[in-house]
């Protein structure tokens, strides 16, 4: 257990706010900070997109390499949005419009495995110590496109910082034909059941599972689910195995960039002791979205990706009982082609009652927290979440599946909660039409009681899901894997 100043290098392919895509870019962008009163210094190294070399600053060339499949690539040190970072510039991996993952219609970039291969390598080269001033003590790598990193650490002859390897979400695995392990610079001697062979191919995020020294993953619940054959998604046995080395830490959110309090997104900023401003939020979603201005009707919010695993077909389904309740829902997110249709539908058939904005929107998905009675959270599984977070925090009651991250944030309002004055929010199971209704039925009969809504939002808007808590932890964590 290492009690000096450490230096740290994440591996990650989005950070907050840099790049995002979700949940992921909000946590690694705001690890920096939560470890700093630590004494943990994290550099985080990120691929070279349009978007981060825009905004690049005081960079130094530090290493450079005439081939890295295919092209020239350099890494550069600098700032940017206020993050130390490395950058791994290589324009014929990264300079592409779309998103880190996808091209502008949504199909997956076919060298996506050279892409983050080239991420994890540039990392293992921090690593062994190649540039001066910045040898790091740990090496944290974030999902399946950092998952290499702790790989060829192993593998390699050269010196060996702590790894740490963190799941944010185990449905993407990063699986790549086997025939590149050549070119990917892995040995074959390696590609066995129990190094980087995963179901007939390398398996990126299982590398990182297998070498890292310590796992973790975003929320306790899911530490423990990703251990079952249910929740493992294949990975469940070779979890198991290492489970001594696996452990669930809660996510936080940036309290300053979601602080009601003061937050210019906002028609007007309010409190926990004040809550007039919420008034003005609430009507001018209502008003963005369409719908009636109706003062008394519970007002439902969604921002979310609209995928099957955030149980947005589950809240199609289960409209009627929204209806049925007097109450509105105001949706805003992105994601499969045929769901977005299907909520866009949902809209023309219910005007005033039922409002969509599809895209990406980080300013309406403040309002909408801030608007909002209460947030829909009916994932069919969630490593953590982030929403129901922000929820808490900006006083809309969090409506959740009691799932992964979801359970561990979430205090039901069953009676034995309400009587000991501790629930701040609903949650239910199983994720199916039937178990959402009921949810819905119940936030309706509490919400009749607006006295006792009144404190349960209060408890809410107290309860801490800032990253002071998480911070310790992963210090106490990087610590704990350092020796000396
Ligand atoms: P995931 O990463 O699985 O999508 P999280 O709840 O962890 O889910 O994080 C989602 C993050 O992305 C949150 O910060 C949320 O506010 C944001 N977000 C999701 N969809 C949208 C959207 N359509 N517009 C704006 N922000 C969004
Ligand atoms: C992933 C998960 C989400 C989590 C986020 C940040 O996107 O789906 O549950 O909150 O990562 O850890």
């Amino acid at each position: 257990m290492s009690m000096r100043p450490l230096l740290a290098l994440s591996i990650c392919s989005e950070v907050f706010p840099l790049i995002k895509t979700g949940g992921l870019a909000d946590v690694t962008g705001a690890l920096p900070a939560a470890l700093r009163p630590h004494g943990i210094t994290l550099r985080t190294l990120v691929p070279g997109y349009p978007a981060v070399m825009a905004r690049l600053a005081g960079a130094e060339r530090v290493l450079e390499d005439p081939n890295v499949f295919g092209g020239a690539a350099r890494l550069i040190a600098g700032t940017a949005a206020g993050l130390d970072v490395f950058v791994l510039d290589a324009p014929h991996l990264y300079a592409r419009p779309g998103n880190p993952y996808v091209d502008t219609l949504g199909q997956d970039w076919p060298d996506n495995a050279q892409r983050f291969a080239a991420l994890a390598q540039a990392g293992a080269v921090i690593a062994g110590g190649m540039v001066g001033g910045f040898v790091p003590d740990v090496v944290h790598a974030h999902d399946w496109q950092a998952g290499l990193a702790p790989a060829y650490i192993a593998l390699s002859e050269g010196r060996k910082p702590a790894t740490v390897m963190t799941v944010h979400n185990l449905a993407f695995q990063g699986q790549v034909p086997s025939s590149l392990l050549a070119s990917l610079r892995l040995p074959a001697s390696a590609y066995t059941p129990d190094g980087l062979e995963y179901y007939g191919a390398i398996g990126m995020l299982k590398a990182g599972l297998r070498y890292a020294d310590r796992i973790t993953t975003v929320s306790p619940s899911y530490a423990a689910e990703i251990c079952t054959p249910e929740g493992g998604m294949g990975m469940d046995g070779l979890l198991r195995a290492r489970a001594h080395r696996l452990s669930g830490i809660l996510n936080g959110i940036d309290t300053k960039v979601w602080d009601p309090a003061r937050d210019a997104l906002l028609p007007a900023p309010f409190s926990a002791g004040d809550l007039a401003g919420r008034g003005l939020s609430r009507a001018a979603v209502q008003a963005h979205f369409g719908l009636q201005p109706d003062s008394a009707a519970l007002l439902f919010g969604v921002v979310s990706r609209l995928t099957h695993q955030k149980g947005m077909d589950v809240l199609l389904e289960s409209l009627d009982a929204i209806l049925g309740a007097g109450a509105q829902l105001a949706v805003l997110g992105a994601g499969d082609v045929a769901l977005q249709e299907a909520f866009l539908l949902a809209a023309t058939r219910y005007p005033g009652r039922v409002g969509v904005r599809l895209g990406y929107d980080e300013a309406l998905a403040h309002r909408i927290q801030a608007g909002c009675d209460a947030i829909l959270v009916p994932s069919r599984f969630e490593p953590c979440g982030l929403t129901q977070l922000c929820a808490l925090r900006y006083g809309a009651v969090p409506v959740v599946s009691r799932v992964g991250g979801l359970a561990d944030s979430v205090i039901d309002a069953n009676e034995a909660a309400l009587a000991a004055d501790v629930a701040t929010g609903v949650q239910f199971w199983p994720v199916t039409p039937a178990g959402l209704r009921a949810a819905i039925a119940r936030v309706a009969s509490l919400w009749a009681d607006r006295a006792a809504w009144g404190r349960m939002q209060a408890r809410g808007m107290a309860f801490d899901v800032s990253w002071a808590a998480p911070g310790k932890r992963y210090a106490a964590l990087f610590k704990e894997a350092v020796p000396f």
